[in-house]
């Protein structure tokens, strides 16, 4: 009897630690010695010093690092998960960490693979794509720790930390946060800081809860700050892989892990942080600004230079005139033409190349007249047929301000397009990088009541409304009188076309698009308002929407003029090269309705009517008292402000440098933009900073 006692107890006391004993912990104090226990993808890697560096600065990466192998989450015979727990140290160091932009962020995640194949960067976090975002198939479960602000995953703000369950709309989430020794407040933790985090996860699978606590230091905080009742019984697999990953947008940021511990079915081992491997000293902000400046450059010239190989691969394509051809507009000229024209589109004859093709000097051979010959290539003939049904009406649009189309050719996947000569090329030259002239205030002001009258045009004189997609100073290009004619009008449809709405895309220039184009991806009279916004600025401070090069504070133009605007001292935002001698009237005028337009609230924005006017003195300027990015905070209400800090542009860096005729056009794909996803736009939180 007493042996039976004893032999129940003894099961008792060892039968859950012997079934327990399937049971799984690891420690990883640093990656060094980590060998085939972490399995790596993207762009992942571990450093020399034993540092997991999910991601480095470079524009739209995922980086994965998975430890190895599978672990047994569920009972079998239940079903129900078990406990777990888990600790790692991590820290977020962003591309332009002194205005403290983050790009993405990163995440902890138990997921059925490893692989997290289909999963996409930027705001998806390297977890899902937009098609698989939600679908319960996914069954994973993510903390992620996120440093932009994405509105259509109802991000609470760009440095929080949230509950993912098999998609990128946290369940709960909290801005940053952690409890420090003996003080019952939540103190405010910045993730992009730079600064060693240490995480811990629990899930206790007997209250079906699960907690996520953060803290600065090696000792685990008493609170979590993050606490969600789930039963994950439903939702894992019963072998499941647990890891990272981490992404980044068109805004970039290094995201590390530095250990790591996990246990099933107990407490993981806190993190001793001081013994972990450390980053080097990081580098100056400014040097890192114009190091990620030069890489994007590279990056473009290296695009331009393979899309220029597979042009010329083009060129060698016959000549064929189809049926619908015959029905279109405006003079079709012969190819022959057009390259005897352009010398045979020779080098030398190159005015400059964007987004959109090279664009070439040309004298027709009959008529003496010097023309410009813009060369797209376009890969879908479907979308180059539909666009081409277009020249019809854009050959139509007559107006002294806009760059007058005279006729086209397709061959094969290239669009011919002659334009009128601008014998003073685009407008950014003048205005940016230093300028071999500086444009007085008289011409400038000149330039920019043309544009408005231009676009007032498309938006209104015509018979449709035409919308320019891409306004800016690029596109903007000067006759012999120094008239500011719009180029460009209705290109952005041709990518809009296309037998698969999938492979849609919206055009337009980072800096220049609209908030809510990156949300809806629908193009506007008011998302060109915007642009013509920040026009407004870079005509008049001769500075472009984003300088990376600029001084933090400076980065973005919009909130820097608008900091002037609230100092009483707005003039001092006109370009200095002007030394003073402008009509500060004018000015003011122009800048103030720069702001306006500028503002986040598309039904805030002036027409372009109203823009009109108010340049022509017809109305006088409202006393506005709202910052550009002030309306939605107002209207979000609630929560501090849901839209609060909302700075729409980024960072287009230098790359237009080359164009005489239009910059480069930045291209983005649907995906980029349905999901609001060019969040970088959405950048938020460096303005609390001043
Ligand atoms: C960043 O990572 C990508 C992908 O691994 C790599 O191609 C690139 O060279 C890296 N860039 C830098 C600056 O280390
Ligand atoms: C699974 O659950 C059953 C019933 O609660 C329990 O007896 C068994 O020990 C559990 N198995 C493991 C591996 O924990
Ligand atoms: C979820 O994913 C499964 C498998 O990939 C797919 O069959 C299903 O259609 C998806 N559901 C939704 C709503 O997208
Ligand atoms: C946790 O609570 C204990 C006792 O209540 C206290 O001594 C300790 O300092 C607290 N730790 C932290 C990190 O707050
Ligand atoms: C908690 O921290 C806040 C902010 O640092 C400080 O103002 C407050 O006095 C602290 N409270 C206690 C009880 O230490
Ligand atoms: C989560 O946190 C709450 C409050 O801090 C605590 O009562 C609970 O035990 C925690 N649960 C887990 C699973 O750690």
């Amino acid at each position: 009897m007493a042996k039976k006692l004893f032999l129940s107890l003894l099961a008792l006391i060892f039968l859950p630690s012997l079934l327990l004993s399937q049971s799984v912990e690891f420690l990883h104090a640093g990656f060094k010695d980590a060998g085939t226990t972490v399995t790596l993808n993207g762009a992942a890697e571990i450093d020399d010093s034993g540092i997991v560096k999910l991601t480095n600065d470079t524009q739209k990466l995922l980086g994965h690092a998975f430890q190895s192998n599978a672990i047994l989450f569920k009972n079998s015979t239940t079903g129900k998960v078990f406990s777990f727990s888990t600790a790692f140290a991590f820290s977020i160091v962003p591309q332009f960490n002194s205005v403290n932009l983050g790009g993405h962020g990163m995440a902890f995640a138990i997921s059925p693979t490893k692989e997290l194949k289909g999963a996409l960067s930027r705001q998806y976090l390297g977890l899902v794509n937009s098609n698989d975002n939600g679908n319960s198939s996914n069954h994973f479960l993510a903390v992620e720790f996120d440093t932009v602000q994405d509105f259509e995953f109802k991000d609470l703000n760009d440095n929080h930390v949230g509950i993912d369950i098999n998609s990128v709309i946290s369940s709960a989430s909290i801005p940053a946060g952690y409890f420090a020794d003996g003080n019952s407040t939540i103190l405010d933790l910045n993730l992009k800081s730079g600064s060693i985090i240490q995480a811990w996860i629990d899930y206790d699978s007997s209250k079906n809860q699960l907690n996520v606590t953060l803290s600065l230091s090696s000792s685990k905080p008493n609170s979590s700050i993050l606490s969600l009742d789930v039963d994950l019984s439903p939702i894992f697999e019963d072998y499941m892989y647990v890891g990272f990953s981490a992404s980044t947008g068109l805004l970039a940021a290094s995201h590390y892990v530095f250990g790591w511990s996990f246990k099933i079915n107990g407490q993981a081992q806190s993190l001793d942080l001081p013994s972990l491997p450390k980053l080097p000293l990081p580098q100056k902000s400014h040097v890192k600004l114009i190091l990620g400046t030069s890489i994007s450059a590279v990056a473009f010239m290296g695009f331009a230079v393979l899309l220029s190989l597979y042009i010329v691969r083009r060129i060698k394509n016959m000549d064929v005139i189809e049926d619908w051809e015959h029905s279109v507009g405006p003079h079709r000229f012969p190819y022959k033409e057009l390259k005897q024209a352009t010398r045979g589109f020779r080098d030398k004859e190159l005015l400059g190349f964007g987004g959109f093709g090279r664009v070439y000097k040309g004298t027709l051979p009959n008529s003496n007249t010097q023309v410009a010959v813009k060369r797209i290539n376009h890969e879908s003939k479907q979308g180059l047929r539909e666009f081409v049904s277009e020249i019809a009406s854009i050959g139509r649009l007559r107006h002294r301000n806009l760059v007058q189309l005279l006729g086209w050719c397709r061959r094969r996947g290239d669009l011919l397009l002659v334009y009128d000569f601008m014998p003073n090329g685009s407008l950014d030259k003048y205005l940016f990088d230093e300028p071999e002239m500086i444009l007085t205030w008289e011409q400038r002001f000149k330039i920019i009541k043309g544009v408005a009258s231009g676009l007032l045009y498309l938006h209104e004189g015509w018979e449709q409304t035409v919308i320019h997609r891409d306004i800016k100073a690029g596109n903007v290009l000067l006759d012999s009188e120094m008239n500011g004619r719009l180029g460009d009008f209705g290109l952005a449809k041709l990518y809009e076309h296309g037998s698969n709405p999938s492979t849609t895309r919206v055009v337009g220039t980072l800096g220049y698009l609209a908030p809510e184009l990156t949300k809806t991806g629908k193009p506007t009279t008011s998302s060109d308002v915007f642009a013509f916004g920040a026009f407004l600025l870079e005509v008049v401070c001769g500075r472009r929407p984003i300088e990376p090069k600029a001084l933090p504070e400076e980065l973005v133009l919009v909130d820097w003029v608008w900091d002037r605007w609230k100092k009483g001292a707005i003039l001092e935002a006109v370009d200095p090269r002007l030394g003073g001698l402008y009509d500060e009237v004018e000015a003011v005028v122009v800048l103030k309705l720069g702001l306006m337009c500028s503002s986040n609230s598309s039904e805030r924005r002036p027409s372009m009517r109203q823009v009109v006017r108010y340049m022509e003195g017809e109305v006088v300027l409202p006393d506005f008292a709202a910052a550009p990015n002030e309306y939605n905070a107002k209207k979000g209400g609630g929560h501090g402000g849901e839209f609060e800090d909302f700075v729409h542009s980024y960072p287009t860096s230098s790359f237009d440098k080359v164009s005489a005729w239009s910059s480069a056009d930045y291209v983005a794909d649907k995906d980029d933009l349905e999901a609001g996803s060019i969040s970088p736009l959405s950048v938020t939180g460096w303005k609390g900073k001043r």
